[in-house]
């Protein structure tokens, strides 16, 4: 086997790490802690996964710590063996650190899955994941392990790694085995046994013949039951059938016996009417006797209740009068204040006619002042307008004067441009004079325009008291349109008044004179309520006269049903008395059937009895039976499991010898193996070394055999480490495979000086011949130069681990 290349993801201490290998002796070196160790053991973690020599704890341990839950823990091996290769890829990640891998060759899948890989792996290199770490890869420690254990213990340690002790693991299994199956015959013996100690097949057989019996006679006893209820059956349907027959008869004789006791009961109810009723007709008879007496009262009741009648009557009207009479009175009176109120408002009323004349006077007189008035106005208005024109063209007319002035005779007319001479003085004169006229023209106007001013306000005054006036005169026509209204109404009620008390005059005279008396009336009602109590008592008895003669009828009818019903109450009596004879006979059938009844109930209950005393029986004689059959199988077991136990003691005393021939015969090899390992690596100056029986070494120096503590410390270990090369030989060998050529040494020097060092360098160079590949993963910077390549690990300052192979 070769390694040819190994890739790391989140494996322990790396992050990452891709690394090719060299043949010949390859150093692993780094300070402790960096992760060497954790480099060659991912090769292994690659070919067999979590096994309990990779995982050292647990497989969550396996993944880099620190790293994200995404981030898988993955493997890449690239080997060689032969001519073939091979890669390997394994992944754990997920939450639960599921494994996946998969091996593959030339491009081809050869396996696929956390254990299939690993078995395809153990067939490929042709062993298993303990033989590989004792024959390829020796352990830190294991060398001490060899040097200094007390004597006895290295022997197990030597077995151990030779996998001899597997054969152990077997005997114990064998004993195990041995044990658990007299444990089981003892076990199954006890049940052969009654409580009391006793054969249990022996006591059941005994017992056999007896539980038969039993069985037979619960049996018979049953059929007999059987055959006595069969029999009570019969019986009770005879009976049935009987009752059957005489229901028919018995049931006229049930209703005859029915509609007779209805019959005297309706009987008996019809005389106690009759009873009640002649005392009732009794009592009314005697009751009775005081009408003739009442009959005299009755007639003057009826006299005094007419004359109460008429006098009701008569009071009515008379108090009628009496109040239409007062009525008129205050109804008058309410008349004459009315006319009185009504009188004073005409007075009070000025005309409307009258008012609305004085109205449009005013109205005229106002239209004048306002013609005049603007007359007025638009004069002064012409008489302004004049006085300015006039001024303004004086204005012009003294400009001119002052300019001609100012020019002189020579100048030139500011008019027509030509020179004045002659006519300036004329001109001037001619200006003065206008001048003059135009101011007297002014003063006239003003004149007048004051005079018409003073008209003008004068024609306001009189104005403004027209308003006035025109105001009041509206006034006053609204008052007196609002009294004339009030007035009408006053009429108006005042003639509702009068024909309201003319109705009533009216109703007065048709009434007429009345006559009524107050004493006779009072003397009317006094008599009539002394008569009331004798007229009601007549009014009850005339009543009762009537319900006696309904008596007398009813009595007469009741005595009739009375004497019809005693007329069928013979007839049922006749047909009770003639069915009397079947219905005993039906009554004692009856008490027949239930006395049947009650024997076949009895006859049933004693075959319950006996056929759960049957089924008891033979339930027990079952069991017995079964119990025989389950005993005889119980001792056929015994007897196979005894038989068994004889076997496993043979194969324990055979395994037990195959161990020791195993470990005389390996003892010699071993020796062998050993001698020509020390011999190799002392380059010939020990050839020979002996084991004896507790794997203790005696080294021949010159034909003469010296325990090991004789030699130097550093040729102890040369010696050691012959025998676990030798051990790893012989375990190659054993699995038959391919020679592996690879061999793995953790940490071997110990604590050994440079010297001895160097010694075990120079032979493990002397060893690379027989291997391919020499991994020596040490901290000791010292042992470099004897190495072919180094392969150096180191801590990165993120606290995670690189590996590089130096040139
Ligand atoms: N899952 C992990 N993640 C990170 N570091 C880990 C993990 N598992 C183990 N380690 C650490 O990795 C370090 C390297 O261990 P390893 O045995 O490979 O060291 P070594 O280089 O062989 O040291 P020595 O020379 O002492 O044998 C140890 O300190 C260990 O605590
Ligand atoms: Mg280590």
């Amino acid at each position: 086997m070769r390694i040819n290349y190994l890739e790391l993801r989140n494996y322990r201490r790396f992050k990452q790490l891709k690394l090719q290998f060299p043949d010949g002796i390859v150093g692993v070196l780094g300070l402790n802690g960096v992760g060497k160790t954790t480099l060659i053991e991912g090769v292994a973690w690659a070919l067999f996964g979590n096994v309990e020599e990779v995982v050292r704890t647990s497989r969550e341990s396996v993944r880099r710590a620190g790293a994200g839950t995404n981030e898988n823990c993955v493997a890449i091996l690239e080997f060689q063996l032969g001519d073939s290769e091979f890669r390997i890829e394994r992944e754990m990640g997920g939450k639960s650190l599921s494994m996946k891998a998969e091996l593959r060759s030339k491009g081809k899948v050869l396996a696929t899955g956390d254990k299939d890989v690993r078995r395809a792996v153990e067939k490929l290199i042709g062993m298993d994941h303990k033989s590989f770490f004792t024959s390829v890869f020796a352990r830190q420690k294991e060398l001490n392990a060899l040097q200094n254990v007390a004597p006895g213990e290295r022997k197990k340690v030597v077995l151990r790694m030779l996998r001899i002790d597997a054969v152990d693991d077997v005997l114990t299994e064998i004993r195990a085995d041995r044990k658990d199956t007299l444990a089981r015959v003892a076990g199954a013996e006890k049940t052969l046994l009654t409580e009391d100690g006793r054969d249990k097949e022996k006591v059941l057989e005994e017992k056999l013949p007896e539980l038969i019996q039993i069985a037979d006679s619960a049996s018979k006893e049953l059929e007999a039951a059987e055959r006595n209820e069969k029999d009570a059956i019969s019986k009770v349907q005879a009976a049935q059938m009987h009752r059957d027959e005489l229901s028919k008869d018995v049931d006229a004789f049930n209703a005859a016996a029915s509609d007779l006791k209805a019959k005297k009961g309706s009987v008996i109810d019809l005389q106690r009417r009759v009873k009640t009723l002649e005392a009732k007709l009794a009592e009314a008879r005697k009751r009775l006797e005081q009408l003739p007496k009442l009959e005299k009262d009755e007639l003057r009741w009826k006299e005094i209740s007419e004359r109460k009648e008429l006098l009701d009557k008569e009071k009515v009207k008379f108090e009628r009068i009496r109040m239409i009479a007062s009525e008129i009175a205050a109804e008058e009176r309410e008349q004459a204040r009315r006319s009185d109120e009504l009188a004073k408002s005409r007075t009070g009323l000025v005309s409307v006619g009258e008012l609305a004349a004085k109205i449009s006077e005013t109205e005229r007189s106002s239209d004048e002042c306002q013609a005049t008035r603007s007359q007025m106005s638009s004069e002064l208005g012409a008489l302004r307008n004049k006085v300015a024109e006039r001024k303004e063209s004086m204005d012009k007319d003294r400009k001119k004067l002052d300019e001609i002035m100012a020019a002189g005779k020579e100048g030139t007319c500011p008019t027509c441009e030509r020179t004045l001479h002659d006519a300036y003085e004329l001109l001037i004169q001619k200006l003065r004079d206008g001048t003059a006229e135009g101011e007297k023209a002014i003063a006239e106007h003003e004149s007048r325009a004051a005079a018409l001013d003073a008209e003008l306000k004068a024609l306001g005054k009189k104005e403004e008291a027209l308003r006035k006036r025109r105001q009041t005169l509206d006034q006053q026509l609204i008052k007196s349109k609002q009294l004339e209204t009030s007035i009408e109404a006053m009429e108006t009620e005042l003639s509702r008044l009068r024909d309201k008390t003319a109705g009533r005059k009216a109703e007065r005279e048709g009434l007429g004179q009345s006559t009524f008396s107050e004493d006779e009336h009072q003397g009317v009602l006094k008599e009539h309520a002394s008569l009331k109590r004798a007229h009601d008592e007549f009014l009850e008895l005339r009543s009762l006269k009537a319900q006696a003669d309904g008596y007398h009828k009813e009595t007469d009818d009741l005595r009739e049903s009375v004497r019809r019903g005693q007329a069928e109450e013979e007839q049922y009596e006749a047909i009770v008395k003639s069915l009397e004879p079947k219905k005993a006979l039906y009554d004692s059938t009856i008490k027949d059937l239930d006395l049947k009844m009650d024997q076949l109930s009895k006859a049933k209950d004693t075959v319950r009895r006996f056929s759960s005393a049957r089924e008891r029986a033979q339930g027990e004689l079952d069991r017995s039976r079964k119990e025989l059959v389950e005993i005889a199988r119980v001792k056929k077991t015994i007897e196979e499991d005894r038989k068994r136990a004889d076997e496993f003691s043979l194969l324990e005393d055979v395994v037990s010898s195959f161990k020791d021939h195993l470990i005389a015969r390996v003892a010699p090899t071993l020796s062998e193996l050993t001698s020509r390992g020390l011999e190799a690596m002392t380059e010939g100056k020990y050839t020979k070394v002996e084991l004896d029986e507790d794997y203790e070494m005696r080294i021949d120096d010159q034909g003469q055999l010296y325990p090991i503590n004789r030699f130097s410390g550093g040729e102890a270990d040369l010696a050691n480490l012959s025998l676990r090369l030798a051990i790893s030989r012989i375990i190659a060998d054993r699995t038959g495979a391919a020679p592996m050529n690879l061999l793995i040494l953790d940490e071997i020097f110990g604590s050994q000086d440079p010297n001895r060092k160097r010694s075990v360098m120079s032979a493990l160079s002397r060893l690379s011949s027989q291997f391919r590949q020499i991994f020596l993963i040490t901290h000791i910077e010292d042992v470099k130069d004897s190495m072919n390549y180094v392969i150096k690990v180191e801590e990165q300052e993120d606290g995670t681990s690189r590996a590089e192979l130096m040139a």
